[in-house]
């Protein structure tokens, strides 16, 4: 191994959770769970990527246990003891290979559909009732949902702990519901849950500290951010360096045990072309593990995908090895070169680069 790759294959302390190495698999939602309950090819998929060299995996987005969280169908969920059991074989494949595993927690807010089953008559949960600017279609929370939620989310954690995984990851990104809470333009609450960033931070807050209250120190508990929505691939939580520095330390004085930030494009910078991305900003903001994702490996980013074009090239990770020698950020995660190759990991260990299997967005459905 060169001296390059010595940083992407060094072991990393998360806060006492030791990591084999800096790579983290993206949560990635399959929609291959009927009823909630992953189905039997999952703990093989999950265990072929951590037997394939990653470090750390983070599930696919699962449901928190409430009635609105879902927007797709076959999701997984936490909710019965069939779930629990499957993600339990999950957990224990992965931690064969001396890999760790955060679960996701996921509510999707004004993504939800009307209609959509099983309980059709469940609207989306917003905190003002837009999911796009100018345009009210969905239920605005009250606090009592709100205070509601936060103990979902808390009590998940819980039962995370206690299936055996590592720690869980709040998904607080890409448009969904907390994000809604984030983005002020679909924001627009009067009260402590809406205006100033710290207001619109506060949703987020308060699962964070509800979840460390109810589980054990050695267990993680981070957050993922964006600054694009999928409704708005532009829109930010901020553009003010001040604001963004102060939103990531709310996160940390909630308890925030690491920083998950994600980019379409890892080697943007977030204030200069060049300069450090969103995960920098924040490792240097808090001081916190954090996490760097988009487009490693590939030569598209995954929005491009889905707008037609579907197959990517391998490319060289020259400017990944950089900034991770630099420091820049501490660990980075790898979502689609996973997907189609779980043995990713290896092969750039070993220098075998050249016999990745590159990500065809038509094969989505049939990566295993
Ligand atoms: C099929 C697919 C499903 C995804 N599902 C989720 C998800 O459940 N939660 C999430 O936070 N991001 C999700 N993402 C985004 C990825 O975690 C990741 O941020 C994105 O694919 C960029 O990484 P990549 O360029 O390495 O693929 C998904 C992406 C893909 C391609």
């Amino acid at each position: 191994m060169n001296d390059l790759k010595n940083a992407l294959f060094s072991e990393y302390n998360m806060n006492g959770l030791m990591l084999k190495n800096r790579i983290v698999m993206a949560p990635m939602t399959r929609n291959f769970s009927p009823n909630g309950v992953p189905m039997d090819y999952a703990p093989t998929y999950y265990a072929r990527r951590a037997n394939g060299g990653v470090g750390l995996i983070v599930t696919e987005g699962v449901e928190v246990s409430h009635r609105a969280a879902s927007g797709y169908p076959n999701c997984p969920n936490l909710e019965t003891d069939e779930a629990k059991k499957m993600w339990e074989k999950i957990v224990n494949e992965v931690h064969k290979s001396k890999s760790s595993i955060f679960c996701q927690l996921w509510h999707v807010g004004g993504i939800r559909k009307p209609g959509m089953p099983p309980n059709p008559e469940v609207p989306g949960f917003t905190p003002s009732g837009y999911v796009v600017p100018g345009k009210k279609v969905a239920h605005e929370m009250s606090v009592d949902e709100i205070n509601e939620l936060i103990e979902v989310y808390a009590e998940d954690a819980k039962i995370c702990e206690e299936i055996g995984f590592d720690g869980v990851e709040i998904h607080g990104a890409h448009g969904y519901l907390i994000d809604q809470f984030f983005w002020d333009k679909i924001n627009l609450r009067t009260d402590e849950y809406g205006g100033s960033i710290e207001n619109r931070s506060r949703f987020a807050k308060e699962i964070l500290m509800a979840s460390q209250k109810k589980t054990s120190d050695s267990f993680q508990i981070g957050i993922r951010v964006s600054q694009w929505k999928q409704q708005d691939y532009e829109a930010k939580i901020t553009s003010d360096s001040k604001e963004l520095d102060q939103f990531f330390n709310i996160l940390k004085n909630a308890g925030a045990d690491f920083i998950h930030c994600s980019n379409r494009r890892f080697w943007e910078g977030e204030f200069e072309p060049d300069g450090e991305n969103l995960a920098g900003f924040a490792k240097k903001a808090t001081g916190l593990p954090t996490i760097s994702v988009g487009s490693v490996g590939l030569d598209k980013d995954f929005i491009k995908l889905y707008s037609g074009d579907h197959k990517t090239q391998t490319v060289n990770l020259d400017i990944l090895h950089k900034k991770l020698n630099q420091a820049e950020f501490d660990l980075i995660a790898v979502g689609r070169a996973l997907l189609s190759d779980p043995e990713w990991a290896n092969k750039v260990r070993d220098g075998k680069e050249d016999q990745i299997v590159p990500f065809d967005k038509s094969f989505v459905e049939n990566y295993v």
